[in-house]
């Protein structure tokens, strides 16, 4: 069901990370037994497994003897071992079992030595990578929960995509919350044409998470009626209970989708995670109750929301292109207000002022 779109050359200039967050490295479906995986999170490069007693694992990807990475060694689904030196490390502490050279001569005690490892868990199907802050060394004590996609009854389907970027993390966020791009990157007849625009009206209040010190502060787009100009909101329609959704915004990237019509369901999680400084990577991953029974309707969902994430895929490719030569940029009332409440979260969040860019409820309005 997923579809990884590569993208390389040229991306455009980097951002500040927030670390001390979780973000989802990779899909789990593509961990196979004893082997290990690479994936990169936050331009940190990770070594990803399963151990045979089921639990992930997350190292850095560089042995701290010397500092090759880990995976060009050996996973027996127990252990990773170097292949420089033969250094066996237990992967979800990270801590050193044996140095093969050592002798009785020597007082080394090897489980002293750590190698990176990160807490990390599995949830909707992703490997989710807490990444701590730089420097505060061996994770301890409670984590933050680990994110997860809303689900409102015991049977539903799931469906998910995934698309590399060529722009920082900020382009890609913005990007998602940017109401005006719509009639002309997703131009189509089940969705909207230029034509179809007209004036919005939205409403949005903060999201403060007063009690972890706004670190996972945002904001929501209210309940409301979804756009009637909108054909697969129609098909929701059909069983005449009226439709509520929402639409939250918390950092440091994540965006939850809920649509609600009586029993029926629908939601989603979409993360825009930085792999370095300078290129991201989109994921979304949807689910819901509606049709369930209806078989083909997740490859066709699947199609759809692949044709969508890859027009804003392609949008930001050329984006790149021109941030490259680093061009000052604008953003404008109403239709960018978003993105502007974005910027100012995560510098809230880097500098730890707890300040929240939304004081009550706010109103805007743009065309789309
Ligand atoms: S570099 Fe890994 S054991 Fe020496
Ligand atoms: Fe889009």
């Amino acid at each position: 069901m997923s579809e990884l779109v590569r993208v390389a050359e040229v991306s455009g200039p980097p951002t500040e990370l927030i670390f001390g967050d979780w973000y989802p490295a990779m899909r789990v479906g593509e961990l196979r037994e004893k082997k290990t995986a690479k994936a990169m999170l936050l331009g940190v490069p990770l070594l990803v497994g399963r151990k045979n007693d089921g639990k992930l694992f997350a190292m850095r990807d560089l042995c701290p003897h010397r500092g090759i990475p880990l995976s060009a060694g050996w996973f027996d689904g127990e252990t990773v071992t170097c292949k420089y030196h033969g250094w066996r490390f237990e992967p979800c502490s990270g801590q050193c079992r044996e140095i093969p050279s050592l002798t009785s001569h020597e007082t080394l005690d090897p489980t002293k030595i750590f190698a990176g490892a990160f807490p990390c868990e599995e949830r909707d199907g992703y490997a989710w990578v807490f990444l701590p802050e730089a420097g505060m060394g061996r994770v301890v004590g409670e984590l933050p929960a680990v994110p997860e996609v809303p689900k409102f009854s015991a049977r539903f389907r799931t469906a998910h995509l995934t698309a590399e970027l060529p722009c920082n993390v900020d382009h890609g966020i913005i990007g998602l919350m940017d109401p005006a791009h719509g009639p002309f990157v997703h131009q189509a007849w089940w969705w909207r044409s230029r034509a179809s625009i007209h004036e919005k009206t939205k409403h949005f209040e903060p999201i403060e998470d007063r009690e972890n010190g706004g670190r996972n502060a945002g904001f929501r787009m209210s309940s409301h009626a979804p756009s009637a100009n909108s054909a697969p909101y129609k098909l929701l329609g059909v069983y005449g209970e009226p439709i509520t959704t929402t639409i939250d915004f918390v950092l440091p990237n994540r965006r939850y989708e809920t649509i609600r019509a009586g029993e029926k369901w629908f939601a989603s999680l979409t993360t825009v995670t930085p792999v370095t400084a300078s290129t991201c990577r989109i994921d979304v991953c949807a689910v819901w109750n509606v049709f369930y029974w209806v078989p083909f309707v997740t490859p066709i969902a699947t199609f759809f929301g692949a044709r969508f994430v890859r027009q804003d895929q392609q949008t930001m490719i050329e984006q790149a292109e021109g941030l490259r030569f680093n061009p000052g940029l604008m953003l404008i009332d109403d239709a960018d207000k978003p993105a502007k409440w974005y910027f100012a979260l995560k510098q809230a969040r880097l500098k730890g002022t707890g300040e929240h860019p939304l004081s009550g409820p706010v109103t805007l309005h743009w065309r789309s």
